[in-house]
């Protein structure tokens, strides 16, 4: 059995230990995993400077809903906005793992640059990153993806021993009970996952604005309809990403030719493994009646039935 309060203890005189005096540098998200682990830091009394990295791939009013979520639970955050060095840097990038590792590389480059005098690097990288990067030395084919917190900049890093991963041998339900015992509101332990490169991994092929305007402003109609029905809570996760392939519809009495979105609600217990969610036909008929009377830029909505695996959760 997982004893947290035991297991908080350890935690907090394992990571002053091996901080000691140094600088720390820690990115947060938002999310629930960067989340507690800047709260465990800044309990353990140790010298950290929390960093939001705005790199322009965030969902809609993202960036005011963290500082403000952090400003609740007392934790000073530094705001950095860098949109256009990230969108600047992808611009007509296309393939997965190049847009993965560009981002990854910036997200430290702005980390080490924002806060020069830094030793160390903390990341909140749990036990399923761990293994779904892992690459298999005889083969590269095995490797899945790289995670966000997998780059090999990172890698050389962590050969120097200056990463610090203390939630690494932990799953997600794991890390949401540490949040707790730390005094971390509900509201904010239960956000849904939300991956590092943001909408990049819900966007195919290269990131332009408009791509990025369409898949905001679905998502932000699906997430805000979950929550109205009650169904935000019972899911893992859910998203909106862009499909960009045109097809046919009308729209008025004009033909139109534009993409379609595709939703996407997933059920997982440590996001391994996945499973659709069979959501009330009302929810969705209310959702794609809105994103395709509101949302310029698409002619049809979509909803993936599709398990982990042999998909993955997110589209990249
Ligand atoms: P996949 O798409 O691999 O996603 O089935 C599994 C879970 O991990 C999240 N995810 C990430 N989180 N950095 C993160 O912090 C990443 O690079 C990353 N890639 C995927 C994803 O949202 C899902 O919850």
């Amino acid at each position: 059995e997982f004893r947290i309060e035991d297991f908080k203890r350890e935690m907090l005189d394992g990571i002053r230990e091996k901080v000691g005096d140094k600088q720390v540098v820690c990115g947060v998200s938002g999310g629930v995993d960067s989340t507690v682990l800047a709260v465990l830091l800044k309990e353990a009394g140790v010298n950290v400077r929390a960093i939001f990295v705005d790199h322009g791939l965030m969902r809609l009013d993202e960036g005011d809903e963290v500082r403000n979520n952090f400003h609740r639970m007392g934790v000073e955050i530094e705001t950095v906005d860098c949109a256009d060095l990230f969108l600047g840097k992808l611009a007509g990038v296309a393939d997965p793992e190049e847009k993965r590792k560009i981002i990854g590389g910036l997200f430290i480059d702005v980390f080490w640059d924002t806060v020069g005098n830094a030793e160390l690097l903390a990341q909140g990288t749990l036990y399923p990153d761990v293994i779904e990067s892992a690459s298999n030395a005889k083969s590269k084919a095995s490797k899945i993806k790289t995670h966000h917190n997998r780059v090999d900049r990172i890698l050389e890093l962590q050969a120097q021993g200056k990463v610090l991963e203390p939630l690494a041998e932990l799953f997600k339900d794991e890390v949401r009970e540490l949040g707790t015992s730390l005094g971390i509101p509900a509201d904010i332990l239960n956000r849904h996952p939300f991956p590092g490169p943001g909408l990049a991994v819900r966007c195919p092929g290269d990131i332009t604005e408009k791509k990025l305007r369409i898949i905001r402003e679905c998502d932000h109609i699906f997430i805000t309809r979950l929550k109205d029905h009650g169904w935000y809570d019972k899911v893992w996760q859910a998203y909106a990403g862009l499909i960009p392939v045109k097809t046919v519809g009308v729209k008025g009495d004009e033909r139109s030719y534009e993409w379609a979105i595709s939703l996407r609600a997933v059920i997982s217990e440590d996001a391994m493994t996945a499973d659709w969610v069979e959501l009330p036909p009302a929810l969705l008929r209310e959702t794609s009646n809105r994103i395709l009377n509101e949302v310029d830029g698409i002619n049809r909505v979509l909803y993936d039935i599709s398990t982990k695996p042999p998909a993955s959760i997110e589209w990249e």
